[in-house]
């Protein structure tokens, strides 16, 4: 499984012919290199909660791509009218499509989706757990830390997406407790330095972070496992 982290919250997960993206948030983010015509083939799009910072360009990359979004019912139900293919879920259910197996997980956050017309609900923000060929990651979206992820110290996690930049999240500190609940193998930082208020430094998780391997990728990085 390759893993390409494009800055903030944004992971594209490829393994065989499934090649996803979470939290698409390309063309509003400072620290973006790509265009969106650069981001190709894609089957699938996840999308934790109804943020600008999440929901992104996921109906724009449905559209080119023909990819299947996968989110929660509210988010779900809000795209429906946009003409793209959408497979609703919720917090706790898990579901096995063609390419593996999917739970969503909870996280403790907002979910609204601001639009012209003003804000609107969003559902309960969530996170993923995505299993393909026996590797399984976790991209926890945008949580404080809370006592339900040891609850997933069982699934047996290779690979956990964790925001570290505070303000709005976990900050180094709580993810470093979030990792010993959940005791993956790897953890990537995520969700830091896009904007001032979540300045953080990755190296700094890293040397606190004494219960898992930590690999810190930059934007455009890679990690296979
Ligand atoms: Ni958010
Ligand atoms: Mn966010």
């Amino acid at each position: 499984m390759k893993l390409t982290y494009l800055g903030h919250s944004t992971v594209v997960v490829e393994e065989g012919p499934f090649k996803a993206i979470i939290d698409p948030f390309i063309s509003g983010n400072p620290s973006s290199k790509l265009k969106l015509s650069d981001i190709k083939n894609l089957t699938h799009i996840f999308i934790t909660h109804g943020h600008g910072d999440h929901i992104g360009d996921s109906v724009e990359l449905a559209k080119i791509n023909d990819a299947l979004v996968i989110t929660n019912a509210e988010i779900s139900d809000y795209l429906s009218d946009k003409g793209i293919k959408i497979h609703a879920m919720h917090i706790g259910g898990r579901f096995k499509f063609d390419f593996g197996t999917v739970k969503m997980t909870p996280a403790l956050h907002g979910s609204g989706i601001k639009t012209e017309k003003g804000m609107l609900y969003g559902g309960n923000p969530g996170g993923f757990l995505i299993e393909v060929n026996n590797k399984k990651i976790y991209h926890a979206g945008d949580t404080g830390l809370t006592m339900d992820m040891k609850l997933l110290e069982p699934e047996n996690i290779d690979v956990a997406m964790f925001p570290i930049g505070g303000n709005y999240t976990m900050d180094i500190d709580d993810a470093v407790i979030a990792t010993e609940f959940v005791k993956p193998k790897i953890v990537i930082p995520i969700h830091f330095d896009t904007f001032p208020v979540i300045k953080a430094d990755p190296n700094e998780f890293k040397e606190k972070n004494k219960e898992s391997d930590t690999v810190i990728l930059e934007n455009g990085e890679s990690y296979v496992f």
